[in-house]
């Protein structure tokens, strides 16, 4: 008999965001848009087409603007509705539609293990899949709906995995898997940014999870690990000893937001799709590149 399908979502976002200083100094960096939209957004709509109305995000209290993001403004959209202005209110009706967004606090972030592990009172004894914020995925949710497809086919643990160059498998968890159906890998090992020569392959766990509740256990029994931090990955780890552990291999549609250039990448695909900028910014970007001799 298969069980039914789960609905939560889980997206930790509680980390200080250094990387992207000073615009993060006193802003998330979940917050920073990308066009007119912020980050999470994103990864909550993505969560939310997929089937996931359960979403809770871990967060920071002095976060405060990540949940004023998805709060009714019902003045705001009176004062559009009164000067008739439609486009505006589409933006705000579209966050409404995701539902409402549960928040979580983790006040001392101690890693991703930690994050994941203050959502076990919200989630209980049930699957739920884990977003990282910083991976925006622009694929009309083709690679999470796999992973659920294979967590509710199999009932197991479920991990999204792209091939990455040798030089930059120490940036991501790393794992030893074999293929047992075509893009379906069933993972023995996984290492924690590992340096190229101790990396089990190049396939790198990007921040698409489906979790068992056993992984509340395993990450209980996990030491801290890179960084000083309770790791996922260390995790996972555990949790292979016990149950089957999946990778579904993905090839496009990832952007790590995380990262300057790829933000500015995100930014300029995103911008090219949408239908009331795409034509005009293309012209924009030929301009710009003529101007400047770089085509
Ligand atoms: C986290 C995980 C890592 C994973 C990566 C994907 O690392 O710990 O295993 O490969 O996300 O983006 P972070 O990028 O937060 O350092």
């Amino acid at each position: 008999m298969s069980e039914r399908r789960t609905t939560r979502a889980v997206i930790p976002a509680a980390g200080l965001g250094t990387r992207f200083l000073p615009a993060t100094k006193s802003q998330p960096k979940e917050m920073l848009p990308i066009v007119d939209r912020p980050a999470i957004e994103y990864v909550v709509e993505e969560a939310h087409d997929c089937g996931l109305s359960d979403i809770s995000i871990i967060s920071r209290p002095e976060k405060t603007s990540l949940e004023g993001h998805f709060a009714p403004v019902p003045d705001l959209v009176a004062l559009l509705t009164e000067q008739g202005k439609e486009d505006l209110l589409a933006g705000l009706r579209r966050i409404d539609e995701l539902g409402s967004v549960n928040f979580i606090y983790q006040p001392d972030p101690r890693g991703l293990g930690d994050a994941i592990a203050h959502a076990e009172h919200h989630v209980g004894e049930n699957p739920f899949a884990v977003l990282l914020a910083d991976d925006l995925m622009v694929d009309g949710g083709t690679l999470l709906t796999r992973m659920l497809d294979v967590h509710q086919e199999r009932q197991a643990t479920v991990l999204a995995l792209i091939e990455v160059p040798d030089d930059q498998i120490s940036a991501y968890g790393s794992v030893a898997a074999e293929l047992v159906e075509p893009g379906l890998m069933q993972v023995h090992h996984i290492v924690e940014k590992p340096s190229p020569a101790d990396a089990p392959s190049n396939l790198a766990v990007i921040g698409r999870y489906v979790f068992t509740p056993g992984i509340f256990a395993a990450i209980g029994e996990t030491e801290l690990g890179v960084g000083g931090e309770l790791q996922i990955t260390d995790a996972i780890g555990t949790l292979i000893n016990s149950e089957p552990v999946f990778g579904v291999v993905f090839s496009h549609g990832r952007f790590d937001v995380g990262q300057k250039l790829d933000f500015l990448r995100a930014t300029v695909e995103i911008a090219l799709d949408r239908g009331d900028l795409g034509p005009e910014f293309a012209q924009l970007l030929v301009e710009t590149l003529k101007r400047r001799g770089l085509v």
